[in-house]
Parts: C-alpha cells; sequence; structure tokens
C-alpha cells in the first residue's frame, strides 16, 4: 500500500482499494510516539491508576459488608470505609483529569502536526494533483480524516488499555471470589462486545452520511449566494429553496437514522448487562445462601460486574475507532505519497538568472493522459532585454508555453534555457525567481489589497506597493476606495471587477522586480484607454527586461521588439508588427478587425479572441 497511488478517476486519494485501510500506514505516527513518549507514559500511568483505584472501590464494600454481617462493624468503621470510598473518588477525578490532558492532548498534538505536514505538502504538489483531486476530497483529509486518526490516538488508546487492563483485571478479582460464578456472569458480555462494534461500525457509516449531505447543503448555500445576481437574473429563487428544502430533508432523515441507533445502543447494551446481573442474583445468590461465598464478596462481585461493563462495551468501541482511524490514515498516507510531476532535483544547482535570455529548443509537452502535444517541437529564442509579444488563436497553446517557462509544468521533450542553463540541470527555484508571472486568471487572495500586491515581496514598502499600482493604472480606483489600500477584497475578490483584478495581479508582478516578466493575457479585462495608459506606464519598468506579452488584442504587443504567432503548439511566424501585417494573414486580419471595425462603428469584442 505504501506511497501506492490509485489511478482511478475519484482522484488520488482513494486510500487502500478495499476501503479498510491498511496498518502499515502507521509510520507516519511513528515520530510523533516517539516525541512525546513521556507524555504518554505519563498518560497511561494515570489512566492504569484510575483503573486500580476503581477496582479497589468493590473491596472496601466488601470489607464493610462482611463487617456488617459479621457484627463487628461500628459507625466508625463505616464512616471510615465511606470517607476511603470519597477519597478514591477525589483521587479518580485528579488522575483522570492528568490522563484525559496527556492523552486527548497527545491525540490533538498528532492532529495539529498532521495537518501542517499536510499542508506544507499539499503545496509542494503541482496542478497535475489537483486536476486529479477535487478541493471537497482535500477537504474531507482535512477534516474527517484528520478527526478519525484523532479519535483512534485518544480514545482509542484509552478504549483499548480500559478494556484490557480493567477488564482483565475485574474478571481476575471476580475469579478470585468465585471462578464458576465469574464464567456464568460473563457469558453475556461477549455479545456486547459484539453489539457495540456493529452497531458503532453502522453508526459510523450513517454519521459519514450526515457529514455528507452537510457538506452538500454549505455548498449549495455558497454556491447560491455567490451566484445570486445569476439567481435572480433567471428567477431562481423559488427553484434553490426548494431545492435547499429537499436537501435539507434529506439531512434530517440521516440525522434521525443515526438517532435510532444511539437510541438502540444504550437500552441494548443495559439489557445484556442487567442479564449478567440476573444471572449473578440467581446463582451468586444461592452461594451466598449456602454461605460458598460471604455476602460482602457479593456485593463486591456485583460491583466488579458494573465495572466490566464498559471494557466490554470499550473492546467492539475499539475495533471500530482504530479501523477507521486506520482507514482514514491511509488516505492521508496517499496524499503524502503524492509528489509533483515536476519534482526538485535536490542536487541541481542554485545558479543566478540575471540576463533573462530564454531559448527553446524543440519543445514538447502534452497534457497527462493526452497523446496530441500541445507544444510541439517549438523553437524560440528571446535574446536579454527583449519584447516579446505572443498572439494566436485560442487553443494555440500560449498559456501552456508560458507554464512550461515559469517551471509549472516539468519539460520533458525538447530542451529549454535560461542565460544558457538548461532548466532541468538547475533548481526549479533558480528558474521560478527570475520570473515575474501574471498568469491568464487573476487570482486574489481574500485579504487586503495591499496584501495582494504585496504577495511575493510582504517586506515590500507602502511606498513601493503604490508605485507599482501606479504603473499599472490602478492606484487611483484604489484610492478612492473606503479604507483605500487596505480595502479587504472578498473571495476570490469578487468585490473588483475583472479588469480591476487583472492590474493588481500585473502591480503584484511588476513590485517583484525581476529580469524576465511574463503576462499571459493580462489586459484583457480593460478597455482601450486604460491598456493604453497601462502600456504607456508599464514601459519604463519593462526597460532592460526580457518581458514576454501574451496578448489577444494587437495593440499590447503592437510596439514589441518581435511578435510570434502560434499556432497548434508551434511558432507559425514571426516578425515586428509592420513585417507580420505585411505578410502573415491571421495577424494582419486580427489588426484589421481591432482597428478597422470599431473604427467603423462594429463590436471590438468579436475579434477579441483572435478569431477573424
Ligand atoms: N490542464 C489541461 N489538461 C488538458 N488539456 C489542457 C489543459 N490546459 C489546456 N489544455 C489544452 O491545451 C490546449 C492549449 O491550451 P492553452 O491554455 O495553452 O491555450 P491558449 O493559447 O492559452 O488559449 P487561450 O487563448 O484561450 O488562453 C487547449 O487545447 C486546451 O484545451
Ligand atoms: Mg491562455
Amino acid at each position: 500500500m505504501r506511497g501506492r497511488l490509485s489511478s482511478k478517476s475519484s482522484g488520488v486519494l482513494a486510500g487502500d482499494s478495499s476501503g479498510k485501510g491498511s496498518w502499515s500506514s502507521i509510520w507516519l505516527l511513528k515520530p510523533y510516539f516517539k516525541r512525546y513518549l513521556l507524555r504518554l507514559a505519563g498518560g497511561f500511568a494515570a489512566l492504569v491508576l484510575v483503573d486500580l483505584l476503581q477496582l479497589f472501590v468493590p473491596r472496601i464494600i466488601r470489607y464493610a459488608v462482611n463487617s456488617l454481617q459479621e457484627g463487628h462493624a461500628t459507625p466508625r468503621l463505616l464512616l471510615s470505609c465511606g470517607l476511603y470510598i470519597c477519597l478514591i473518588a477525589v483521587s479518580i477525578a485528579g488522575f483522570r483529569f492528568i490522563w484525559r490532558h496527556l492523552i486527548l492532548g497527545f491525540s490533538r498534538l498528532v492532529e495539529t502536526h498532521l495537518r501542517n505536514r499536510m499542508f506544507s505538502h499539499l503545496l509542494a504538489l503541482d496542478k497535475d494533483f489537483f486536476q486529479k483531486t477535487n478541493a471537497g476530497e482535500v477537504m474531507a483529509l482535512a477534516t474527517n480524516d484528520l478527526a478519525a486518526v484523532q479519535l483512534a490516538t485518544g480514545m482509542g488508546i484509552v478504549a483499548l488499555i480500559d478494556a484490557v487492563f480493567m477488564g482483565l483485571a475485574a474478571f481476575g478479582f471476580m475469579c478470585y471470589i468465585d471462578p464458576r460464578l465469574t464464567f456464568i456472569a460473563v457469558a453475556p458480555m461477549p455479545l456486547l462486545a459484539l453489539l457495540t462494534r456493529t452497531l458503532s461500525s453502522r453508526l459510523h457509516g450513517r454519521f459519514k452520511k450526515v457529514q455528507e449531505q452537510f457538506s452538500v447543503l454549505t455548498e449549495f448555500v455558497r454556491s447560491t449566494i455567490s451566484s445570486i445576481r445569476l439567481v435572480k437574473a433567471y428567477n431562481q429563487e423559488e427553484h434553490q429553496s426548494r431545492r435547499f428544502a429537499q436537501m435539507g430533508e434529506t439531512y434530517v432523515r440521516n440525522n434521525v437514522r443515526v438517532a435510532v441507533i444511539y437510541g438502540a445502543l444504550s437500552p441494548v447494551s443495559s439489557f445484556i448487562a442487567n442479564s449478567s446481573m440476573l444471572l449473578v442474583l440467581i446463582f451468586g445468590g444461592r452461594l451466598t445462601i449456602y454461605g460458598t461465598i460471604t455476602a460482602g464478596d457479593f456485593v463486591a462481585f456485583i460491583s466488579y460486574l458494573f465495572l466490566m461493563t464498559w471494557p466490554m462495551m470499550a473492546l467492539g468501541w475499539v475495533t471500530d475507532l482504530f479501523q477507521r482511524g486506520v482507514t482514514s490514515l491511509s488516505r492521508i498516507e496517499s496524499l503524502m505519497m503524492a509528489r509533483p510531476s515536476l519534482c526538485a532535483d535536490e542536487n541541481a544547482p542554485s545558479v543566478r538568472i540575471g540576463r533573462g535570455e530564454i531559448s527553446a529548443r524543440k519543445l514538447s509537452f502534452r497534457y497527462p493522459g493526452q497523446t496530441e502535444p500541445v507544444i510541439n517541437g517549438l523553437d524560440l529564442e528571446i535574446p536579454a532585454g527583449t519584447l516579446l509579444g505572443i498572439v494566436g488563436r485560442t487553443g494555440a497553446g500560449k498559456t501552456t508555453l508560458c507554464n512550461l517557462m515559469a517551471r509549472l509544468f516539468p519539460v520533458e521533450e525538447g530542451r529549454l534555457f535560461f542565460d544558457g542553463y538548461d532548466v532541468n540541470s538547475v533548481s526549479i527555484d533558480s528558474v521560478r525567481s527570475s520570473i515575474a508571472y501574471v498568469p491568464q486568471d487573476a487570482m486574489l487572495f481574500s485579504d487586503t489589497i495591499a496584501f495582494n500586491i504585496a504577495f511575493g515581496a510582504p517586506e515590500a514598502s507602502m511606498e513601493k506597493i503604490e508605485k507599482v499600482a501606479r504603473a499599472a493604472a490602478i492606484h487611483d480606483e484604489i484610492s478612492a476606495m473606503p479604507e483605500g489600500y487596505e480595502t479587504r477584497i472578498g473571495e476570490k475578490g469578487v468585490k473588483l471587477s475583472g479588469g480591476q483584478r487583472q492590474r493588481i495581479a500585473i502591480a503584484r508582478a511588476l513590485l517583484l522586480d525581476r529580469p524576465i516578466i511574463i503576462i499571459d493575457d493580462g489586459l484583457s479585462g480593460v478597455d482601450m484607454e486604460t491598456e493604453h495608459a497601462i502600456i504607456r506606464s508599464i514601459s519604463s519598468y519593462l526597460e532592460g527586461r526580457t518581458c514576454i506579452i501574451v496578448s489577444h488584442r494587437i495593440a499590447p504587443v503592437a510596439d514589441a521588439h518581435r511578435i510570434v504567432v502560434m499556432e497548434n503548439g508551434r511558432i507559425a511566424d514571426q516578425g515586428t508588427h509592420s513585417e507580420l501585417i505585411e505578410r502573415n494573414t491571421f495577424y494582419s486580419s486580427i489588426y484589421r478587425h481591432q482597428t478597422l471595425v470599431p473604427a467603423l462603428g462594429g463590436t471590438e469584442r468579436g475579434v477579441i479572441c483572435g478569431e477573424p
């Protein structure tokens, strides 16, 4: 199982295919058991002490009852027995607090460490992983699966120790009183363990459904609220309310099914425990009448029987807890063993890419599982300090090429050089830290505007942040907001327009001050006037840097030193603006549409995608 990744379309987090998990994944927890060994030892000692003290109480009761029966009991003796029991109760409370703090605290620490490890590992994974695994699966790992591991390493361990130690000790004390009566009394107990096991695994299944339905409900509310304008525009308020009510009904039904098991567990286990009591009353009572055991023994025996009920239930519960914990741990292991397709070679040297010269030779790339290459034997030379424009029809491979250059995708066929270094022979960070990349979708964090601009350089001064915002022609709009740069933007920046988001993304890249800047269709969301303003103001930033601008419009690339026309993952043509207008049909026709059609009163939008 270790390290195996499922190839199922459901994602890479399927864990053990049997759905039961494998104990081999326990290696993930080994470091924590080692690190917190003392804490655990203290917790176990406190737990065993609680068990021992509990086992001592029936001995005191036995002594008191025997004294009464034999006629030498005095009020003083009974009072001291009572005081001893009180003292024991206080000690039990103290030690119980200690074990809960130490053992349950340990399980919380395991949960926290595992969560942090998972998060760091997730950040190391690439697009390939996230394409196969949806966010819901990852969230389930971070919530349900971690909770199952936490329960197994906390209450699971407690239940195991109680079941074994307390169960065996109570059994021993009972045998000491009368072995035959003990075997009669515990006869129904295995049924109790079996019943708890069956009911708790059923409970687990039903509870999972409750949680799943809850996720469906919350996701429905989230998506409805974030698309509220669409809901209103299509008059779907009532329909959405009806769907929500239906989902709510399923949620209630699932909860009722859980309640049925909870409801059954307690009376059925009391019934079994009481059957044992009945047997003890019948057979133990007779033994007491005939004087085989004393009345004190009889009362103590009943107390031990009570003490045995919980360990027997724990025995059934513990197997289910561990099974669930191990299944979840296997799924977490699958995540931890997932490797990015673009693996950093630890021995690859870090180099400084200062000039920004890029060269691609016979570069090819195909997405996982696809036969046709998206980049197909592409050759491209970009001398340092060049402003290169890339145009091409939608789907031509422009974004893929940018991602290859930004080292977000692996270079497996052909070669790619930065300042003469083959990207595969230097560390990934060397290349990434030489590039300021503005991806096609301007992703923003739900934080302040200042935070978003300074994301790549958190220590940047406000002055610098404002300077790049001016260059990206967004400063005035930010200043007009009530809290200026401290304005928080909602999830994915929903309070901003597409063009505003793009300009913030450009400002973020400009702040990085890197030798290479790649802007993938970063001006598509702004009007022509703003586009010109941005081109004018960022041109001073671009001087001396290698700059690659992908665009569906001609204006941002018209002044480029060279413009490349991409077609089916290859370079179909390249030259200056005037050269391409002269000889390239695709280029000249989109130029005509973008300049002449608007001038004649046609819509500019129709040609934005480069579809002449
Ligand atoms: N993650 C992916 N998995 C599989 N195929 C993909 C993936 N991303 C893109 N493609 C495919 O690769 C081809 C090139 O896509 P790419 O995004 O590079 O085009 P593009 O030139 O940037 O297009 P646009 O102008 O619309 O941005 C397209 O056919 C697209 O369907
Ligand atoms: Mg693209």
